[in-house]
């Protein structure tokens, strides 16, 4: 099954399914780079419904369900070397804001899996299936045992880094249950998800969202602030995923739409794929990157130094520089973005037809990058060459410093290069020499601003029993008064 048809199914199931009283309304894809201060980048299905869950908008209709496009950058690092992690993916979801909860997620769920491909669903074999539910969440294992027939041995409890979601940053969260795929005992040992998420592989997360979340680190570290509105329901399963399960092939970068773009990086390197790991790793980072960044730069994002800029930026270089060691010096990046507007424009007709600004964006970006990298790798290797020759080890903090701040040569390629060469580097006296930088800069008025931004003076005001009302999906003009001015994080009287 293609991956247009399972979100065509994915869609016509909730809008109506083959009976009466579904009824979710189809909401488009929104931009990835929705206005959320403190989300750089869109990263979930229930990104745009946010206002929702946390009650400060009237939802305009009880149920919804949308493909969502979202970029996920946390675990850039792991992308291509595992083939469960993708910088880019769809999510499928399904939502209801104080309508259906646990019972009625669940059982949607479920159905839609297990129906037949020829009555219109996934067709899973619901023997192969496996659920985990949050510790003490007895009511959704009842549901899954007692109304699914899910059996008991086959339900597991995972505790809050695994079965409780939050955005990652204060607001709607809530415990979740997950919908795993047994892949078979050649993907690795038994003992369902808990034991081996590459062989029982997520597909689907059901998200019983009914707290509110303050801040505090990681997935475990933050305090529960209190109970949402309404209990409501999100829910995302990851199309790529799914595409590689019902396409019979190995993981997400074989499926019909990645594999266009790693087909295009063999064959302008002529490195073919499943040849040997290093090869195979730096095609995947490669067709991954080359996506995202087409999605991106689709989106309205530029490359730059910082925020989502600095993201994209990243991608494209890391593109270049894998295509590099592939063999590959030429530019290659306008070739790569147009395989991928081939792959994703069946589902997203509008890179089509944006596609000349979105190659030209391509091309600017890839002849700066390659002027800096014919530079920096010169410089990097007669400095790796006269550490030969003095027997050194480290490469010193002074020559990464120059070569990030002189010549703009990113660190992690300076580290990536070091670390091919055998060489260790000294990051601490790099990061010492940076914030000394970063101190001088600041002297300067334009200090750089990064991609999240602190909040916490615009708490203060609300605190102080400000409040203002966001109308702009009622109308486009309206009158509005000032009632507080905040400059570099801080209050400032007007
Ligand atoms: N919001 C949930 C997730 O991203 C469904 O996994």
């Amino acid at each position: 099954m293609n991956s247009a048809e399972i979100r065509k199914r994915w869609l016509d199931f909730f809008e109506s399914g083959n009976r009466q009283g579904l009824n979710h309304a189809v909401v488009p894809s929104a931009s990835l780079i929705l206005n959320d201060p403190n989300l750089l980048l869109v990263n979930a299905g229930m990104v745009p419904f946010k206002p929702y869950f946390l009650g400060e908008l009237p939802p305009p209709y009880p149920r919804a369900t949308s493909v969502q496009k979202c970029v996920r950058t946390l675990d850039i690092d792991e992308v291509g070397k595992t083939t469960r992690h993708a910088s880019f993916f769809q999510m499928c979801g399904n939502f209801s804001f104080g309508d259906y909860f646990k019972e009625g997620a669940i059982s949607l769920a479920w159905e839609l899996l297990t129906r037949s491909q020829s009555d219109g669903g996934f067709g899973f074999d619901p023997a192969r299936l496996w659920v985990t539910v949050y510790l003490d969440d007895d009511e959704a294992a009842d549901i899954w045992h007692k109304q699914v027939g899910v059996p008991k041995d086959r339900i597991q409890r995972r505790g809050m880094a695994d079965n409780f979601w939050s955005m990652g940053v204060p607001g709607p969260c809530g415990p979740c249950s997950e919908i795993y795929f047994d892949r078979g005992p050649e993907y690795g040992r038994d003992g369902g998800p808990v034991a081996d998420e590459d062989r029982y592989l997520e597909i689907w997360n059901l998200v019983f969202m009914q707290n509110l979340r303050g801040d505090g680190p990681g997935k475990e570290g933050y305090p529960i602030l209190g109970e949402l509105p309404a209990k409501n329901i999100d829910t995302g399963l990851g199309l790529e995923r799914t595409a590689a399960l019902l396409q019979g092939v190995d993981n997400i970068y074989e499926i019909d739409t990645t594999s266009i773009i790693l087909r295009k990086a063999s064959e302008l390197t002529g490195v073919a794929y499943g040849l040997e790991e290093k090869s195979d790793v730096s095609l995947r980072v490669i067709a991954d990157h080359a996506r995202t960044a087409a999605m991106l730069i689709g989106d309205g994002v530029t490359p730059g130094n910082e925020g989502r800029g600095y993201v994209l930026r990243r991608m494209m270089r890391r593109v270049v520089r894998n295509m590099r060691i592939l063999g590959s010096a030429e530019p290659t990046l306008v070739e790569l973005i147009k395989s991928s507007i081939e792959a994703m424009s069946p589902q997203y007709p509008e890179l089509r037809s944006d596609r000349e600004r979105i190659e030209a964006v391509t091309a600017n970006e890839e002849g700066t990058f390659l002027e800096t990298l014919r530079s920096g790798t010169n410089i990097f290797d007669l400095a790796a060459e006269s550490m030969k020759k003095s027997g050194a080890k480290v490469l010193p903090a002074t020559d990464l410093f120059m070569l990030h701040d002189t010549y703009g040569f990113p660190f992690d390629l300076t580290l990536e290069m070091a670390t091919e060469k055998g060489l260790a580097v000294d990051e601490a006296g790099f990061r010492q020499l940076m914030r000394e930088q970063k101190e001088r800069a600041k002297a300067d008025a334009k200090a750089k601003k990064s991609g999240h931004t602190d909040l916490s003076e615009y708490r203060k005001i609300l605190e102080s029993g400000k409040s203002s009302e966001f109308i702009g999906y009622q109308s486009t003009s309206g009158e509005a008064s000032i009632l507080a001015i905040v400059s570099d994080g801080q209050s400032v009287q007007g």
